[in-house]
């Protein structure tokens, strides 16, 4: 199937709508969460309006028919990523619960709870966790706490002022006493694409562990976690088109074997005694109660969208609408483009800062004129403070964007500039 933008925008009923007094919706805003097309709202209304149930657990046909469709939208995440092995999926609330689950199971690993192969995931003082300057809150802090709990020590890179990860140290960073590094395939902020292979090759040679952050490069079918050389990959359903609430966290089922589990609950046991249980195989042991069921399927739904779309077609256009819109913004005095300003190992999320102006007031003259953007630190408060800014305005494009609302954009930077008297 060929792609166009206009057929792809008629695919999401919100992009109709007008906002502040009958502007169209200029919607500049997906790396924070993405429209949704038609087919995964159909999804989720047809879920919930004919097969509805809890899944494992409901002996009749309606039970039948939701885990099958559960179970059905692992298969689709797994082949997505380009994994053969659906154990290796677990359902998550969204990536920062991924982080989180995989730091409190290695903090919690004990031989008592997996085995020896468990303890060894331990960490103690000596012990060094590694990350990078450009990560989103949810790739920082949770490793913040672990090192509180074990004692182990947080060491990270740093960003180059052309927002790239500062390599020169990797030799010194990642060392013998690494046990873990946990970094971002694409920021969230610069759009910087991150050597992630590269890094992971260097972790592996040190025994240590990988985490990938693929909160932005997922959406754009960035993900082979084979190629990508990670032990861990997470990413969410809501910045690719599918429901909120439902996340992915992929791990090597190995790893997932020897973990202990992260919450504890309904269905991820195997038997339960009045002192003790066993655990179900994973996935199932990593996921707790009754999960975003219908999520699960929309974002199957998502999945299906996006492959039908074509995703190397997508690519494509979203490349051609990253040049673009770079050169547009590149021609704007006083605006500087933090992060890659060549549309090369970097995707279509667009943060600067304006002289002048305030992020916040930059993007209330936006909003007035219909230009959805982003505002403030973007949960990325150590970048902006190692690039030198408070904060930042981030326009940040998806499939259905077009020339036209980036000019919408430009117009509008140069509006704000005439009206704070700036230009
Ligand atoms: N929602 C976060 C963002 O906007 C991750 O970047």
């Amino acid at each position: 199937m060929s792609f166009e933008v206009a057929r792809v925008r008629k695919d999401f009923p919100i992009l109709d709508r007008t906002v502040r007094g009958g502007r169209p919706l200029v919607y500049l805003d997906s790396a924070n969460t993405s429209q949704k097309p038609r087919q995964v709202i159909d999804a989720l209304d047809d879920f919930y309006a004919r097969h509805n149930a809890n899944i494992h657990r409901a002996t009749h046909e309606l039970g039948e028919e939701a885990t099958e469709a559960y179970e059905g939208a692992r298969i689709k995440v797994a082949r997505f990523i380009g994994t053969a092995d659906e154990t290796e999926v677990v359902f998550t609330k969204n990536v920062s619960e991924g982080i989180n689950l995989v730091a409190y199971s290695i903090g919690n690993a004990t031989a008592g709870l997996g085995g020896q192969a468990a303890a060894g995931l331990r960490l103690a003082p000596g012990d060094e966790i590694v990350i990078t300057e450009m990560e989103h809150h949810s790739n920082i802090v949770p490793w913040q706490l672990l090192c509180e709990r074990t004692g182990a020590t947080l060491r990270w890179f740093g960003v180059t002022p052309d927002g790239r990860l500062d390599l020169s140290q990797a030799a010194e960073l990642i060392n013998p006493r690494t046990r873990l590094v946990a970094l971002a395939h694409q920021s969230n902020v610069l759009g910087t694409i991150n050597p992630v292979a590269d890094v992971a090759a260097r972790a592996h040679e040190v025994g240590a562990l990988v985490l990938v952050d693929a909160a932005q490069s997922a959406p754009h079918g960035l993900v082979d976690v084979r190629s990508l050389g990670a032990d861990f990959v997470g990413f969410t359903s809501h910045k690719m088109c599918g429901p909120t609430g439902i996340g992915v966290l992929w791990a090597r089922r190995d790893l997932l074997e020897q973990m202990p589990p992260f919450l504890g609950g309904g269905e991820m046991i195997e038997t339960v005694w009045m002192d003790r249980s066993t655990f179900a195989p994973p996935p199932h042991k990593f996921e707790a109660g009754t999960m975003p069921i219908a999520e699960a399927v929309g974002l199957g739904a998502a999945i299906d969208y996006l492959t039908d779309v074509g995703l190397p077609a997508v690519r494509v256009h979203e490349q051609d609408l990253l040049a673009h819109a770079l050169a547009a913004l590149a021609e704007i005095d006083g605006l500087r483009i933090l992060g890659p300003t060549q549309a090369v190992d970097r995707g279509a999320a667009i943060s600067f800062a304006l002289d002048g102006i305030h992020p916040h007031d930059l993007s209330q003259v936006l909003d007035d004129r219909g230009v959805a953007v982003r505002a403030g630190h973007h949960c990325a408060w150590p970048l902006h403070r190692a690039l030198g800014v408070q904060a930042s305005t981030r326009a940040s494009l998806y499939l259905y964007n077009t020339h036209e609302e980036v000019a919408a954009l430009a117009d509008g930077i140069r509006q704000a500039q005439k009206f704070f008297g700036t230009a």
